[in-house]
């Protein structure tokens, strides 16, 4: 005889234990699809979820990402043990299910929520959910996010703490980091019950060893995930307006952060650029700014820290218009480094797009290069820049005929793969001024190029 099991949150716990259960990752992007490797090489069944169907035909086909190419060999193994699904829509399954939610969380405006794929996510979660079943949010959320999630799972008859799971655990990871990744970044985590905490331990255990700090209240981890991305906001602005003294002082910024860094307590070195870019750190301090403004309160610093954000590009444009016009230079420029950091392909809302604007609008002649930029992602550079055109001409690489009568080399990220050949084109003098935005390329007396920094 059939005997049916009565699904709740303590026969997942000890389903669990014998990975008798499946994994929904929602989103497979940054956040989601090294999470999914890592499940199902801990032999988890996964099933990653993306609504881009293109996404899910080059992950069907082993087309990865440039950051992603490490974990290639896990991934196929993975493929070929089956431990991995991928799919557009998830599907109905008996056994106990966690949803895991990846999904982006734009900044809100008149037209779009904050929480819209969130919210997508999870209803598409629900569809085929059951008693027992546990949803993780591992997305940036706006405050009060979680608890609107509580809601929609409560609409459709679950009691969350009691019959079904509901857990914020948001992702810290920083690609390209070689020394901090997520198996070993501890993370904050909410969950709605000690049942639900217990289940996601077991999870968690594979990612980073269960490194887990259990907050009371969803609010809290909701916080502290803006608050984190505020801080780095906040000193990478006040490194950038201290960047912009010291040109007026002619004084090294540099010397200054490293001689400030000796002090072994009350200070944490971070260095200028040409603005922070990307999907969090720009994105994440609105959050807590949208917070205070339901409640008719202020967030100066932040707001502050967003204005200097914004102005950097338009500094680095003028500083290199003034100083090649003060040399008696053409105004032709290559910028070099596309991505919003060094080291990712990712180039969304990044500094060097808005450079090119203000460059364009000043009549220079502008080129773009990037080792990762690839033309079949154009489109979608140009969506995450809020562009409606490649307003620059796009070179494939730094040789030298491609360097002819260019007058500056402006570099706003440094890809340790051009870093020889950055080195190179300074040393031989290949182009007159070079403009390093985050003094990394160290002077050198005999070299023939000009060389100058952002806070010199
Ligand atoms: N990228 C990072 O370094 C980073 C670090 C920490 C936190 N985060 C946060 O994690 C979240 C995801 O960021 P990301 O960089 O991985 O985004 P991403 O854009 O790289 O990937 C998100 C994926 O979700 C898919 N998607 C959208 N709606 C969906 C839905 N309803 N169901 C299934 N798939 C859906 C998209 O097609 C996309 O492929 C964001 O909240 C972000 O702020 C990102």
């Amino acid at each position: 005889m059939l005997i049916s099991k009565i699904m709740s949150l303590i026969n997942t716990k000890k389903e669990i234990q014998e990975k008798s259960i499946l994994i929904e990752i929602y989103g497979l992007g940054y956040v989601g699809f090294p999470l999914t490797v890592r499940l199902a090489t801990a032999n988890f069944k996964v099933i990653g979820i993306d609504l881009n169907e293109e996404r899910i035909t080059r992950l069907k086909n082993n087309e990865l990402m440039d950051s992603e190419i490490h974990l290639e060999d896990e991934y196929r193994k993975c493929r070929q043990q089956k431990n991995i699904e991928l799919q557009t829509k998830p599907m109905k399954s008996l056994i106990p299910k966690i949803g895991i939610i990846c999904v982006p969380t734009p900044i809100p405006n008149e037209n779009i929520k904050s929480d819209v794929f969130v919210k997508s996510a999870v209803e598409s979660f629900l569809e085929n959910a059951k008693t027992g079943d546990v949803i993780i949010l591992e997305s940036s959320v706006e405050v009060g996010t979680t608890e609107k999630i509580e809601k929609v799972i409560e609409s459709k008859g679950y009691k969350v703490g009691k019959d079904f799971g509901l857990c914020i655990c948001p992702e810290r990871i920083d690609p390209a980091n070689k020394e901090w990744g997520i198996e070993n970044i501890p993370r904050v985590i909410y969950c709605s019950d000690e049942l639900s905490f217990e289940i996601s331990k077991k999870i968690y255990q594979h990612i980073n060893k269960g490194n887990l700090l259990k907050v009371d209240s969803p609010k809290i981890a909701e916080v502290v995930k803006s608050f984190e991305n505020t801080f780095r906001l906040v000193n990478i602005s006040l490194v950038n307006e201290l960047a912009m003294l010291c040109d007026k002082l002619k004084i090294n910024v540099k010397d200054v952060i490293d001689a400030a860094a000796t002090k072994p307590f009350g200070f944490m070195p971070h260095y200028p650029g040409a603005g922070a870019g990307g999907h969090c750190i720009p994105k994440d301090p609105r959050f807590l700014l949208e917070s205070a403004k339901k409640f008719q309160t202020n967030f100066v610093t932040i707001e502050n820290a967003l204005k200097i954000n914004l102005q950097m590009p338009n500094y680095i444009a003028n500083s290199v218009e003034k100083s090649l016009s003060q040399k008696g230079f053409e105004k032709s420029v290559i910028i070099c480094g596309l991505s919003y950091k060094s080291n990712v392909e990712d180039m969304r809302d990044s500094a060097s797009f808005k450079i090119i604007s203000d460059l364009k609008k000043k009549d220079f002649k502008v080129f773009g290069y990037d080792p990762y930029f690839s033309d079949e992602s154009i489109e979608k550079y140009l969506i995450e820049n809020n562009l409606n055109e490649l307003n620059f001409e796009k070179i494939e690489n730094l040789n030298n005929e491609k360097l002819k009568g260019i007058s500056c080399l402006c570099i706003v990220q440094h890809h340790d793969i051009v870093k020889e050949r950055i080195s190179e084109i300074y040393r031989q003098g290949i182009i007159p001024l070079i403009y390093d935005c985050q003094h990394k390329i160290s002077k050198e007396s005999n070299s023939k190029s000009i060389l100058e920094f952002l806070g010199e």
